[in-house]
Formats: structure tokens, sequence, C-alpha cells
């Protein structure tokens, strides 16, 4: 239970790493979390620093999602509690950083590592209904949310274990949490629109 517990802890520590403030201060000098949105993510990297940081912030960010998961398989075993745990983990660093004073992303694409590691059919199939939302709408949120809220459906019509179908809705659950002022803004059509000027009080 002790090294359960324990790799648990690492993968927190690892999602803890939040790659778009890091590249921020890096390549800027700036706190991204003070520009844009203010989320410390891939979408907002683009809007801040553009396509070459955002790709890059999106491959490390979903990398740690990866990793994650697969410390807890190993420690745990495939699609059991432990590598469940160590994905939820790595979202809740990411979101919740301990390094950079828990004040993180909103855990998408460290989520779509975590999925697609846990349930990878589900995870496409619902990412590919993400995609074209993002593409009809460019509303970066909406198809976040969208894949969230899809996988766990989409798992029901696969093989899968307690632990992957109860993970893949606390997920969804934090993702909802922490997309709630997207929420609010698609509502009153105030969301920024991907390859658009960040609006005012945004
Ligand atoms: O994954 C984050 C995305 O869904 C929204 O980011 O910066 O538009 O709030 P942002």
């Amino acid at each position: 239970m002790a090294f359960e517990l324990l790799v648990i802890v690492v993968s927190y520590l690892l999602g803890s790493v939040s790659f778009s403030v890091l590249l921020a201060r890096l390549l800027k000098g700036i706190d991204i979390r003070h520009y844009g949105s203010g989320n410390a993510g891939a979408t907002n990297t683009l809007r801040v620093m553009g396509k070459g940081p955002a790709i890059l912030v999106l491959v490390l960010d979903v990398l740690k999602g990866i990793a994650a998961v697969w410390l807890g398989t190993w420690a745990g075993g495939w699609g059991g509690w432990v590598a469940v745990a160590c994905g939820i983990a790595a979202i809740i660093g990411h979101n919740w950083p301990l390094y950079f004073h828990f004040r993180g992303g909103k855990g998408i694409a460290t989520t779509i590592g975590v999925m697609a590691t846990l349930c990878f059919w589900p995870a496409l199939t619902a990412g590919i209904l993400a995609i074209l939302a993002i593409v009809f709408t460019r509303y970066v949120s909406l198809g976040s949310l969208i894949f969230v809220a899809l996988t766990p459906v989409f798992l029901l019509f696969t093989g899968f274990t307690a632990p992957e179908l109860w993970g893949s809705l606390i997920i969804a659950v934090f993702a909802f949490w922490r997309h709630r002022s997207n929420i609010v803004k698609i509502s009153q059509g105030r969301e920024n629109k991907i390859g658009s000027k960040v609006k005012e009080g945004n």
C-alpha cells in the first residue's frame, strides 16, 4: 500500500511540472498566467506565444498523463485503481501545481494522455468529435468539454474496468469544474475563439 501511495504522489509531482509556465518564463521572461485567458495550458500558450511553443506544451502535457498511467500500471496492473489514481493525480498536479503556487491549467492535455492510455478507442472517438466541434465553433474549451463528457459514454460500449469508468467520470467532473468560466463565457458569446484576438475582460 505504501508503494502504491508513493507512485500516486510521484504522479502528482510529475503533473505539477507546468510546461507552459516554464516555457513562457524561458522564452519570453513572462508569467503566462498574467496573459491571455490566464490559463497555464497549451491553448493559452498558442494565444500568447504562437504555434511552436503551443505544440511543445501540448505534447509535453500529454506525455505527463501517459507517464503517470504507465507508472500506475507498473505498480498496480492494467486498468486498476492505482493506474487510474496516478492519472488523476497527474491531472490534479497540472491543475494545482505544487511548484507554482497551486495555480495551473485546466488539465485537458494531461487528461488526453491519461484517457488515451487507459482506454484508447473511446478516447480516440471522443477526440475526433471534439476536434470537429473545435473546427466548427473555434471554441477549444467546448471541444475539451465534449472530449471529457463523451469518453465515459464511449467507454460503456467497449470492455472497461470499474476503475476506468469511475476514473473517467471523476476526470470529467474536474474538467467541467475547471471550465466554469469558459461555460459562462460560451453561454454569453464572450468566449475566445481560437485564432482570434483575446476579448476584453478575458
Ligand atoms: O484546455 C484548456 C482549454 O479548454 C481552454 O483554455 O485558455 O481558452 O481557457 P482557455
